[in-house]
């Protein structure tokens, strides 16, 4: 059985979803940068190992990542899977896993990498906006994307009711992406694309507005 960890800062609300999709794999650990991120008690309620490595102690980037990649390290993760994990990586450290570290970010990647992603698709006037699951690569939010999930843009959205219809998509798409990786139906291939063993499943056109 392969095992993960997941490193959290805060809510956790994709980590819940991890934890309830009865995944093909152990979930060895939850690890916050944060002592008060929510999500900790959450794991912890189901009986999941957490642990704090606090960024705030560590004088660089370079000192945090070492001592968080040493607390991964010793679970012996072959996935360490980004839900919601706010820090800024170094390489040293995203090289350290290539192939095995992935993330979530809440655009429709390349679009809209970093914060204030839904703000900004609101501000641009997309009409469609989502989610994407991605290898990480020293390239911020650049990684090689597994999934990706889209939803419509409505005239009347805030920040906040575009960031729910978008959630609701992460909370689907990366158990599904972590189903493949377990599985081996999925990889980081040597020229750094995905690959995949898998028969492809067309998903529906989304037309946004739709067409009357
Ligand atoms: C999610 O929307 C996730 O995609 C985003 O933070 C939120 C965390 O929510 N991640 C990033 O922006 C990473 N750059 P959660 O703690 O409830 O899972």
């Amino acid at each position: 059985m392969k095992k993960i960890v997941i490193l959290i800062s805060g809510r956790g609300s994709n980590m819940q979803a991890l934890l309830e999709a009865d995944l093909p794999c152990t979930i060895a650990a939850v690890i916050s940068n944060r002592a008060d991120a929510a999500g900790l008690d959450v794991a912890k309620a189901r009986g999941i190992a957490t642990a704090v490595v606090a960024h705030k102690d560590y004088p660089d980037r370079a000192s945090f990542d070492a001592a968080l990649q040493r607390e991964i390290d010793t679970f012996t993760p072959d996935f360490v899977v980004l839900a919601g994990f706010m820090r800024i990586l170094t390489d040293a450290f995203v090289i350290h896993y290539l192939g095995r570290l992935v993330n979530i970010h809440p655009s429709l990647l390349p679009a809209y990498t970093g914060t204030h992603t839904h703000e900004r698709a609101l501000a641009d006037g997309v009409k469609i906006h989502g989610c994407s699951v991605h290898f990480v690569t020293p390239e911020l939010d650049g990684g090689p994307i597994i999934i990706q999930a889209a939803v419509p843009v409505m005239r009347n959205d805030t920040a906040a009711t575009l960031s729910a219809r978008v959630l609701h998509e992460e909370h689907r798409i990366y158990p599904q992406a972590l189903r493949w990786l377990c599985r081996k139906q999925v990889w980081l291939d040597e020229h750094g694309k995905v690959a995949s063993d898998r028969l492809e499943q067309p998903g529906a056109a989304l037309v946004s507005p739709g067409l009357s």
